[in-house]
């Protein structure tokens, strides 16, 4: 499984690309609004941090406007994804930005039957929100079943399920066993993803016994 980062922060981007972590970045417009600076100067940084895709989503409602920021998204980076809301028009600019080879990742789904016309309109990505719906009493995790499931029936659909609104380690987990392409997370779910109480213990009891072993050999390094 394919793991994003859903963030526009700098920062986190590159503390988990030092990792070897990020097969790709997500971004939105309220993520954006959460950076200081010019946007367009992240989008731009972004795409050269990151080797694999980085969606940048259009904030156009129709569908001209939709082209014409997703063409100009593209230029920041062959690795651009063009982020689209599922909509009609989003919709036709996905068929359309898909037909000249820029890869359109779907947002905003939260049905199996918006992510299969997503899928038929071409979409690279199919993005469902789980979090939001299990925020209003539905299980998110069952959307990524059944769209699972839908996909599965009709291989001819090339579209990768991205499970987006993710909220903690979980959800990941759950979305694995399901075998979701992609899950996109926010630095702190990848963040408690790294950490286990036994493995602190554990470490702290290490470095606590070499102690003892230094004590009786000074001049020890490794
Ligand atoms: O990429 C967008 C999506 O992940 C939003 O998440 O937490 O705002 O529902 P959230």
């Amino acid at each position: 499984m394919k793991i994003f980062l859903d963030t526009a922060n700098l920062e986190s981007i590159k503390k988990f690309n030092d990792m070897g972590l990020l097969d790709g970045i997500t971004t939105n417009p309220s993520l954006m609004s959460k950076e200081k600076g010019n946007p367009k100067d992240a989008m731009e940084e972004i795409t050269k941090i990151i080797k694999g895709d980085v969606s940048l989503e259009v904030v156009s409602t129709e569908f001209s406007g939709m082209i014409e920021e997703g063409k100009r998204l593209r230029q920041y980076g062959e690795n651009v994804v063009v982020k689209v809301p599922m909509t009609p028009d989003g919709l036709k600019a996905c068929k359309s930005l898909s037909s000249e080879g820029i890869p359109v990742n779907v947002t905003l789904v939260f049905s199996p039957n918006q992510a299969l016309l997503a899928a038929k309109s071409g979409a690279k990505y199919v993005s469902p929100f789980i979090g939001r719906l299990d925020d209003i009493g539905q299980d998110g995790m069952n959307l990524i079943q059944d769209i699972k499931e839908i996909f599965q029936n009709y291989p001819h659909l090339k579209t990768e399920i991205l499970v987006a609104s993710v909220r903690h380690p979980m959800h990941v987990v759950e979305a694995a066993k399901i075998g979701a392409d992609v899950v996109t997370l926010p630095p702190g779910v990848l963040d408690k993803m790294l950490e286990h109480p036994l493995t602190k213990i554990g470490l702290d009891n290490f470095l606590k016994d070499w102690e003892k072993v230094k004590a009786e050999n000074p001049d020890i390094k490794i």
